[in-house]
């Protein structure tokens, strides 16, 4: 059974819904099990974090980069930074923000560099916008074109919920394109180990 973690940040409930569609996603894999945590209880247990294969960011997007919170928790990951503890396993990222645009692209950057630094492997969100399809533009996946992470947008002050339903599909593709990726990295990691020849 593989380990995968949400872990997320939301000041009103927007980037909260987005982790519960991706983990609804995720969890559509078989052998893999899905853990939805908040960035706040991460930040106080990172040794947690060890016991995941891999671990999907999200963060909403404020003025232009990731939440106060969330990078609480990404500081928090110091100590396993100074010997690569989170080496190899997956990563990737999404963030939500109330204009098109937004500087979301900034969250996600900010998200895939610190997973660079503690040397996980990113996984992007491998979708052509549906609209190119003929999908009406709103129930499109990935309708916002996004490929470093997933990408979100509810309007200034929406309820929670107030997603395009494209925004919700992607997330769950993104989340199910997630788990699948574990199941072949481990594959390939397995292989990776044996030619290495290390345990
Ligand atoms: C402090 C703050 C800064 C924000 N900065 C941006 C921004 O840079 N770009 C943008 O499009 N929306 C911005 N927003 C809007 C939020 O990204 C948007 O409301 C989002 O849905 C909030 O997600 P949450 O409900 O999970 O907190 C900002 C909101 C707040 C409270």
């Amino acid at each position: 059974m593989k380990q995968l973690a949400v872990i997320y940040h939301s000041g009103h409930g927007h980037t909260e819904h987005i982790a519960l569609h991706v983990a609804e996603g995720a969890r559509s894999v078989a052998g893999v099990q899905v853990h939805v945590l908040k960035a706040e209880e991460a930040a106080r247990a990172t040794e947690g974090l060890l016991a995941f294969d891999g671990l999907v960011f999200g963060s909403p997007t404020y003025l232009g980069g990731v939440s106060g919170p969330f990078k609480t928790f990404m500081d928090a990951t110091g100590k396993l930074w100074r010997d690569l503890r989170l080496k190899g396993k997956l990563a990737s990222g999404f963030t939500v923000s109330s204009l098109p645009a937004g500087d979301k692209q900034s969250t996600l950057l900010s998200m895939f560099t610190f997973a660079m630094q503690h040397g996980m492997v990113w996984v992007g969100n491998a979708v052509i916008p549906e609209q190119h399809r003929g999908v009406p533009y709103e129930e499109a996946a990935n309708r916002l074109g996004s490929w470093s992470g997933l990408m979100a947008q509810a309007g200034h002050s929406a309820p929670a919920d107030a997603f395009a339903p494209g925004d919700i599909k992607g997330a769950k593709m993104f989340g199910r394109n997630l788990a699948q990726a574990l199941h072949r990295w481990a594959g390939e990691h397995e292989a990776a180990k044996q030619l290495e020849g290390v345990e």
